[in-house]
């Protein structure tokens, strides 16, 4: 360290005493030094540093100023019941060593300020300090400039805790940097914290991709149930529109046709949506694929109803139509489906077909009703899966 003409040269030794030069003419300010106890300068020393400054210089009056000694007192006070770990370090001395520790460092570390003055602070790091903070911390000194990092540090019984640490720089009056100053604070809950959060979230992003890509799975195997084209039929065009939802949906159609060339058409909509809503639509589709060839469409929906309901789907229902058409004729019963609309050419007359029931799994009982009509060449009949969207017919 430089030191200026007037300062007596004050210096900490390895074993973290200090020797004294007071060759130098010097300003009674820097007799104040002495009072801090907490400086490395042990009582004998402090009186020979008095003793030897009184004798050089009678006008020192500083030392019976009591004001100033009372605010150093007051500042040393402070700076020992700090929650906070504050160090020093002289940055004149070879290796960067503290000179001071206050009681807070010695609360947070467990070193007593004996132990610690005189060694370069890096002994509170260990095995999983993160290298590239040291790094930094190593740069900062090396420009001399300020630096707040958070650093696993440990304690003098081994045990780990989170720092976040602060050094600056002190510069004298020529802006030479003479030493640092640290600021250690505990974050080590909040750190925890804020892991534990980390991994929580993690987690729960994990547990949603996966659900996700179950819920897309589920989906893709829902459309693959549904035909791959509409049956070619002599008698009749048939044409379907169906938006796929993009989660797993509810919605349903299916044909089947005979040996006669007569179709069997089912339009259901599960309620809900998600994998539940799913699972009914396929145990719907093997009872269709069992029982399409029922010529009663009230047999059908009564014994589907049945069959989902010992099933034990819980809150979940299916609507449904199913119909059966031949050439001039539609036979078809609803379970609470949307009613359709049949178009009659020969009449220029567009009926809405009210066919009321109660959606299928409910109540197996229920009286289903049957509708009949004659068709004619040029008729037109739609069916919807939901009327209020308009999302497929
Ligand atoms: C005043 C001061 C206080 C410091 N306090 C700590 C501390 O509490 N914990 C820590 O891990 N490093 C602390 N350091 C940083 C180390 O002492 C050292 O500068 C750092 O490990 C980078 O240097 P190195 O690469 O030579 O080890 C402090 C440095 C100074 C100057």
């Amino acid at each position: 360290m430089s030191q200026k003409k007037d300062m007596p040269d004050i210096r900490s030794t390895r074993d973290g005493y200090s020797s004294l030069d007071i060759s130098a003419s010097m300003a009674p300010v820097w007799c104040a030094i002495l009072y801090p106890n907490r400086w490395t300068l042990s009582t004998h020393m402090q009186r020979t540093i008095v003793k030897k400054i009184l004798h050089r210089n009678h006008d020192l009056h500083l030392l019976a100023n009591d004001s100033i000694k009372d605010q150093l007192m007051l500042k040393d006070r402070a700076l020992s019941a700090a929650a906070e770990g504050i160090t020093i370090s002289d940055f004149s001395l070879e290796g960067n060593p503290l000179i001071y520790a206050n009681e807070g460092f010695e609360r947070l570390t467990g070193y007593d300020h004996k132990d610690v003055v005189g060694k370069n602070c890096r002994f509170l790091q260990g095995k999983d300090t993160n290298p590239a903070t040291i790094e930094q911390i190593r740069q900062a000194i090396h420009s001399q400039e300020p630096v707040t990092v958070e650093i696993l540090n440990y304690r003098k019984d081994g045990q780990p805790f989170w720092n976040r640490l602060s050094i600056t720089p002190v510069r004298d009056r020529d802006g030479n940097v003479t030493h640092f100053i640290g600021l250690q604070s505990d974050i080590t809950e909040r750190v925890k914290t804020e892991q534990a959060l980390l991994k929580a979230t993690e987690k729960l992003e994990t547990t949603n991709s996966r659900m996700k890509g179950d819920l897309e799975a589920a989906r893709q195997l829902q459309l693959d149930m549904l035909p791959n084209s509409v049956p070619d039929l002599p008698y009749l065009d048939i044409a379907v529109k169906m938006e796929t939802a993009q989660e797993v949906g509810g919605d349903y159609y299916d044909f089947h046709v005979d040996r006669a060339g007569h179709l069997t058409l089912a339009i259901g909509d599960a309620t809900g949506h998600g994998l539940k809503a799913g699972t009914i639509v396929t145990a719907t589709k093997a009872l269709f694929n069992m029982w399409a060839h029922l010529k009663n469409p009230v047999h059908f929906l009564k014994k589907t109803s049945g069959a989902l309901k010992n099933m034990g789907f819980r809150n979940m229902y299916m609507a449904m139509i199913f119909a059966k058409i031949t050439p001039g004729q539609l036979v078809y019963s609803s379970a609470g489906m949307p009613f359709a609309f049949y178009y009659d050419a020969s009449a220029s007359r567009v009926e809405e077909l009210v066919v009321k029931g109660m959606p299928l799994a409910a109540f197996p009982d229920f009286a289903y009703q049957k509708k009949i009509i004659d068709l004619k060449s040029g008729d037109l009949l739609v069916f919807f899966f939901r009327r209020d969207s308009g999302t497929a017919q």
